[in-house]
């Protein structure tokens, strides 16, 4: 069997790796990968977003199963690109990644389906926003562009003054077409979690939900960032909210997608925040979590090529995911400048020897004579797995310690809070 992943992260990598440990012993392939990858898997130079190239290259060479990773392809429609050409994909339709590809349509959706979310109101255009915001009294409030905004689009705003600037901004062209149409909503307060089902349109297989870490620095403090860190399982999260999570946020979002006619296959990401009064969905995402599949697959004790084979012959009533008791950590490691800008070309050391336990995950990296090098913001992905969150904390850690490249930082409090609950 031939499998292609389509990506070049942290969360390809991961991918890849967990596919290629099928019984099934598929051949991987990736495109465009990076030089980690390129260690399990035969790379291809096509980039996520030729979908053309990318259905070419599957139909001339056999491959059985294609999983997309990032969601620029998935919001443009390459599964129509490949069943079109009777080819398989794990990933859904163009009209369901509509649910992360537009908050308008997402929010609308969620209205529908009675899921509890923030209270919102969409606008089309500036002076209707502004009109809002001047007779709004209760801030915070959340400003969001309604289309894939590379996760920038979200504006946490303390006052009217912040979020009007926010709201001119968007309808500026700050964000492309994507800021042309944008959501305002209630600031909604509690911790956040990111819970992944994998469904075949209509039964799901949960898996665990995990924590990521969006700030730039420790404590929370700093700038949005793709993502610095993350850790699974949730010891905070009582097992009713997680019941509650998948009964009244995922499964009405999915009969809800079958309902209007876009039946969502593939894996659902619901980020959502858990306050005094429940569970609440924020976003959907139309693919895996980055960083937080770094700290799931590493957990998953099934055989991953299997449950999307599975789901793709929408066979997944009855299905139950295996985990591994051992608990999960990942530290992203950054370059200089990130996430406002980013370093390239710096050589990277200490990648030999990673010890039993450890997971290095290949984010933005380049490969030149054997000697690897720095290629953007998120270099690496340290994953350090163990019975406890202390020792997996501990060995990510360690190894995180032993690797240096110039301008290379990194939080240090990923799962510190998870010790404390541990210790509880
Ligand atoms: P989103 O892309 O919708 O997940 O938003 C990015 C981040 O903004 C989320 O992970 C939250 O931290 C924050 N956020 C989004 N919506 C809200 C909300 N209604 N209330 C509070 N924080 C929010
Ligand atoms: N971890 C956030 C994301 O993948 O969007």
């Amino acid at each position: 069997m031939k499998v292609l992943v389509v990506g070049s992260g942290g969360r390809e990598h991961a991918l890849v790796e967990a596919l290629a440990a099928s019984p099934l012993e598929p051949e991987m392939y990736a495109a465009p990968g990076n030089p980690g990858i390129a260690r399990i898997a035969q790379t291809v130079d096509i980039p996520v977003d030729d979908l053309v190239s990318l259905r070419d290259y599957a139909a001339n060479n056999g491959i059985d199963l294609t999983v997309v990773g990032p969601e620029t392809p998935l919001i443009g429609g390459i599964s129509e690109a490949f069943w079109e050409a009777d080819l398989k994909v794990f990933g859904p339709s163009r009209a369901a990644a509509r649910i992360e590809g537009s908050k308008v349509f997402a929010k609308e959706l969620m209205r529908h389906a009675g899921v509890p979310t923030a209270r919102f109101e969409a606008f089309d255009t500036e002076a209707a926003a502004l009109a809002y915001l001047r007779a709004h009294s209760d801030y915070p409030v959340v400003v969001k562009a309604d289309g894939a905004a590379a996760g920038k689009g979200v504006t946490v705003a303390s006052s009217r003054d912040e979020a009007e600037e926010a709201v001119r901004a968007s309808f500026g062209g700050k964000f492309g077409a994507a800021g042309e149409r944008l959501v305002i909503e209630e600031c909604l307060e509690g911790r956040e979690a990111s819970v992944f089902v994998v469904t075949d349109g209509q039964d799901i297989l949960p898996f665990l939900p995990a924590q990521d870490y969006k700030r730039a620095y420790d404590g929370d403090e700093g700038p949005n960032t793709g993502g610095m860190g993350s850790y699974s399982p949730i010891m905070w999260m009582e097992p009713a909210t997680y019941a509650a999570i998948l009964e009244d946020i995922i499964r009405p979002t999915i009969h809800q997608l079958a309902l209007i006619g876009a039946p969502y296959t593939g894996l659902l990401y619901a980020g959502v925040m858990v306050t005094e009064t429940g569970p609440k969905a924020l976003e959907f995402n139309c693919r895996f979590g980055d960083p937080e599949t770094q700290v799931i697959l590493p957990r998953l004790g099934s055989d991953l090529l299997e449950l999307m084979v599975t789901a793709g012959n929408e066979d997944l009533a009855g299905r139950e995911v295996v985990w591994s008791a051992d608990k999960a950590v990942c530290v992203v490691l950054a370059s200089e400048g990130y996430p406002e800008s980013s370093s390239s070309g710096d050589e990277i050391s200490g990648l030999e020897n990673i010890p039993a336990g450890v997971y290095v995950y290949h984010a933005a990296t380049e490969e030149r004579e054997g000697r690897f090098y720095t290629a953007g913001g998120r270099v690496l992905n340290v994953v350090g797995t163990g019975p406890t969150i202390i020792e997996a904390r501990a060995r990510a850690y360690a190894a995180v310690e032993q690797i240096h490249f110039e301008g290379m930082h990194y939080r240090t409090d990923i799962a510190l809070e998870a010790i404390e609950l541990e210790d509880l």
